[in-house]
């Protein structure tokens, strides 16, 4: 709060951190699975102000408070929650075709390859436009700070600053950046870096994604770069890009006082798969993304049982997978195989009363998720290439007993803060195989030795230490030019 006493804070992000839709019984609000929204919300609670969103689940407009805004969170109001409707054709071209089509693919090394297409970039671009108008229409004084979130909005940045020259754009970039060779196959490699240049701080989880994006100016732009201070210097404007690691909140001791005691939950989750208390559970919990391993976890798991077969009966693996970007191609024929590919492991290794693997394609409240955290001997995480992943922060925040097993991939942002979890490559089934095993076989001390050291880590460098930093750094760049305005 302190370093955003007077300043006037704007996000904005394509996914809404609320939805709201009209209920039998009046309005629901939910909350999406995003990692971005995840991290963002406490921020924004903290700190007040304005978010500018895509109304993208929102279907009802007319279940929002007049001029498209509402106060948020439901019953305490922390901050408004302002939405842009976007028609369908803006939300083909910029969310499912450049965005999620071209940049997502272009950025995770998951071996899907991008497709640009004109159109798509040219809602892309008026898209970003949009939100421009919409943060300087926001506006109440010259120099806002605006927090750009995420691959929505590259062309963002340098928008505002055309309009707004005084103000501090912080834009943090949520996914990988990749090397000069694979970005530079984008065909608007050059608007897109111009776009984020744009801004005052450029953010990225890790070191090596900033050092990927400053050799991709390097190669693509005449920019200065200052590699001591890590900073770009293009058209009179700098931007320093740094590094970022986003968190969870940690969750407070009033929330934990909510959450059911382990061994409830354990006995609920059992029961409701239709499991004894000596059955041992794995979980997965996922937007339904074929970045994120679901397909190399399944062949881990069905390795495993042919391995060992005395876990056969014994062992199960629960997989969430919220469905997402479903009307993309892609993604259907994703979700279709990893359906046959659990039928045929179910076929091979289940038997009556008894599945090996449990695939729940639907959305999952975050108390549903805490109490699957708390319920499993282990947590997997496989992605194939991953950002910083925050799914393994919260089984670790939700492992108040210090107990569990976090298996995580070598290719997420996180693998980096956690060496105390089993870090694995996901492309290799034998591996992920064997740290299920391990996992499965790992003695309570061994569990708790790692559970509390990383308990301890991710407490510390949470959501505020991500925010803090970020929003300190975009002071002193404020008050450096606040005294070069007096000189
Ligand atoms: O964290 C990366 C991210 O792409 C966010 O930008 C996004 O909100 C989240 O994953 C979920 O994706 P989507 O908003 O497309 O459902």
């Amino acid at each position: 709060r302190t370093t955003l006493r007077g300043d006037q804070v704007i996000v904005v992000s394509n996914r809404e951190p609320y939805i709201h839709e009209k209920g039998p019984d009046g309005v629901i609000v939910k909350r999406p699975a995003s990692g971005l929204v995840t991290a963002v919300e406490p921020v924004m609670r903290a700190c007040s102000g304005t978010w500018i969103a895509h109304g993208s689940g929102s279907a009802d407009h007319d279940v929002v408070d007049s001029n498209d805004r509402v106060m948020v969170p439901p019953g305490h109001d922390e901050y408004v929650l302002r939405r842009l409707w976007l028609t369908p054709e803006e939300e083909q071209g910029f969310y499912y075709g450049f965005s999620n089509e071209g940049l997502w693919p272009l950025c995770h090394v998951a071996h899907v390859r991008p497709v640009f297409r004109e159109a798509d970039w040219n809602r892309y671009r008026e898209v970003n436009q949009r939100f421009a108008d919409a943060v300087v229409a926001e506006a109440v004084v010259e120099d806002p700070v605006v927090l750009v979130q995420d691959y929505h909005f590259a062309l963002l940045p340098a928008m505002i600053r055309k309009k707004l020259p005084r103000a501090t754009i912080l834009t943090f970039w949520h996914i990988p950046w990749p090397n000069p060779e694979s970005f530079g196959i984008c065909p608007w490699r050059r608007e897109i870096l111009e776009g984020m240049l744009g801004s005052t701080i450029l953010g990225f989880h890790t070191r090596f994604h900033c050092k990927n994006f400053i050799e991709t100016v390097d190669r693509y732009l005449e920019a200065r770069i200052e590699h001591e201070h890590s900073t770009i210097s293009f058209h009179d404007d700098d931007t320093l890009v740094e590094s970022y690691p986003i968190s969870i909140e940690w969750p407070s001791d009033r929330e934990v006082a909510t959450w059911a005691p382990v061994d409830v939950c354990r006995r609920n989750v059992r029961e409701r798969f239709g499991y004894g208390p000596d059955h041992y559970i794995a979980v997965g919990v996922d937007r339904f993304d074929y970045t994120k391993g679901i397909l190399e976890r399944l062949h881990a798991v069905e390795r495993l049982l042919e391995k060992h077969p005395k876990w056969v009966g014994r062992f199960s693996f629960i997989q969430v997978a919220a469905p997402s970007r479903s009307s993309l191609e892609e993604y259907r024929s994703f979700q279709d195989r990893i359906q046959q590919v659990t039928e045929r492991i179910n076929k091979r290794f289940g038997s009556e009363g008894y599945l090996p693997v449990h695939l729940l394609a639907e959305h999952h409240e975050h108390a549903a998720l805490i109490e699957l955290y708390r319920a499993a001997e282990i947590c997997v995480v496989t992605s194939l290439h991953d950002g910083m992943n925050l799914v393994c922060k919260e089984f670790v925040a939700a492992r108040d007993d210090e107990l569990g097993v976090l298996i995580l991939s070598r290719f997420a942002g996180a693998a980096r803060e956690m060496p105390e979890a089993l870090i694995v490559n996901p492309y290799h089934v034998e591996e992920c195989a064997d740290a299920l095993e391990q996992g499965l076989a790992m003695p309570a001390a061994e569990q708790r030795e790692r559970m509390a050291s990383l308990r301890a880590s991710v407490r510390e460098f949470n959501v505020y230490r991500w925010a803090g930093r970020m929003l300190a750094d975009g002071g002193r760049s404020r008050l450096r030019d606040r005294i070069q305005a007096r000189l």
